[in-house]
């Protein structure tokens, strides 16, 4: 006999119960034997119809028929069979696949009407394979490059590549007309004038801004290896690019010195190029840091000889010099301390050191290319040779 439901006489906790467990039993029963599209609408219009499904019914019959004092528990009844009603119907509906109906699959006979017998496809040739790709020589050099510091223990930072003014110059101790300005060959972004000059826009000339936003973030001490984007207002030709990437390090503590500078770096280059790399360190500036420093590395190329080849060809890389620039260093000027004191860069209190290099620069002599211009073209055929 099909499930009707009852009127309610007696409201106590124990005729409630009954009258809804017959209710939920009648819903197994009812949705176990729903076969098809059609069973389904039957099973949910007749508990879920609006008008006069069971839902329905059992509001009007046991909720709005309940005494005053039952009425707060009937309520909470009635809830619950509705979202198990709800919940059973839904899933009925899963169960029979109407929502993801059956694709017809197309037997063999249909592929004629799709290919004219003219353009019948032998099954029996090979497919096409899908290139996989390789990893960019650029990426891949700095990958690595930040592989070495993470195992000294640095963790990555990043930073926006449209930068402000005061985070790419200002708090970098690059005074509003310094000239050290104009070695940046900067690009700005057009419309700025009516901001204040720290707030106006430009494109990152190099990755140090993210030591000052990681120092407003982080307190002291800090080891960070930062590798990016960045650009300046230089034509492209074999060895310049306006679009570039940098590897950046910094590392604040207390009692940092120029011999932890040296060390770490030392060991670094050693670690990345082998173990037989020397290195070398000459003086230079950095608005930034005091003392700066260029960094070179003994040639990888002809292990420092100047000279190639059992021709004893000139080097070309170090220029027969035996020596390769790689990076700019030194110590964190005090005057950028200042900017971010009050997170705990007390320049009296702590000292750091700070690095940069190119990655284009280092994967260019690494795999002996000899156009930058190379990295960015896209031409498959150079990539190829990577993968
Ligand atoms: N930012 C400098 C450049 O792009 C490199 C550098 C980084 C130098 C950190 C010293 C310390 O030329």
């Amino acid at each position: 006999m099909a499930y009707t439901v009852p009127k309610l006489t007696n409201y106590s906790a124990a005729a409630l119960e009954r009258a809804a467990s017959e209710l939920l039993s009648a819903l197994g029963r009812e949705s176990a034997v729903v076969k098809n599209e059609a069973d389904w609408k039957i099973l949910r219009d007749r508990w879920m119809a609006r008008k006069n499904g069971i839902l329905t019914q059992i509001n009007d019959l046991w909720l709005k028929g309940a005494p005053k004092e039952a009425k707060r528990e009937v309520g909470q009844l009635v809830n619950s069979l509705k979202s198990q009603v709800e919940a059973k119907v839904a899933i009925s509906q899963l169960a029979i696949g109407v929502r993801f109906p059956k694709q017809s699959v197309p037997v063999p006979a249909d592929w004629g009407a799709v290919f004219p017998s003219s353009e019948k496809v032998d099954i029996t040739l090979p497919g096409i394979r899908r290139p996989i790709g390789a990893e960019h020589p650029v990426m891949r050099t700095s990958r690595e490059m930040v592989a070495v510091f993470q195992k000294l223990g640095y963790s990555v930072a990043d930073g926006p590549v449209i930068e402000t003014d005061y985070y790419n110059f200002e708090a970098l101790n690059f005074p509003p007309n310094h000239p050290a300005r104009d070695t940046q060959d900067t690009l700005f972004v057009a419309g700025q004038q009516t901001k204040p000059l720290r707030e106006r826009l430009l494109l990152r000339t190099h990755t140090s801004p993210v030591q000052i936003r990681t120092m407003e973030k982080m307190r002291p001490p800090i080891r960070i290896v930062i590798p990016g984007t960045v650009h300046r207002n230089d034509p492209p030709d074999a060895s310049h690019s306006p679009m570039f990437h940098q590897i950046e390090g910094l590392a604040v503590d207390t009692n940092i010195t120029f011999g932890d500078l040296k060390g770490t770096l030392d060991h670094a280059m050693k670690e990345f190029f082998g173990s037989s790399v020397k290195t070398s360190f000459r003086p230079s500036f950095f608005p930034f840091t005091e003392p700066s420093a260029e960094m070179f590395v003994s040639c990888f190329i002809c292990g420092g000889s100047g000279r190639r080849g059992s021709d004893n060809a000139p080097c070309r890389p170090c220029k027969q010099t035996g020596w390769i620039e790689i990076l700019g260093c030194g110590m964190v000027d005090p005057n950028v301390f200042e900017f971010v004191k009050d997170n705990g860069y007390d320049p009296k209190k702590v000292s750091g050191f700070a690095f940069g290099m190119g990655a284009d620069r280092i994967a260019l002599l690494k795999y002996g290319v000899d156009d930058l211009q190379a990295f960015f073209q896209g031409d498959v055929r150079f990539l190829q040779q990577f993968a």
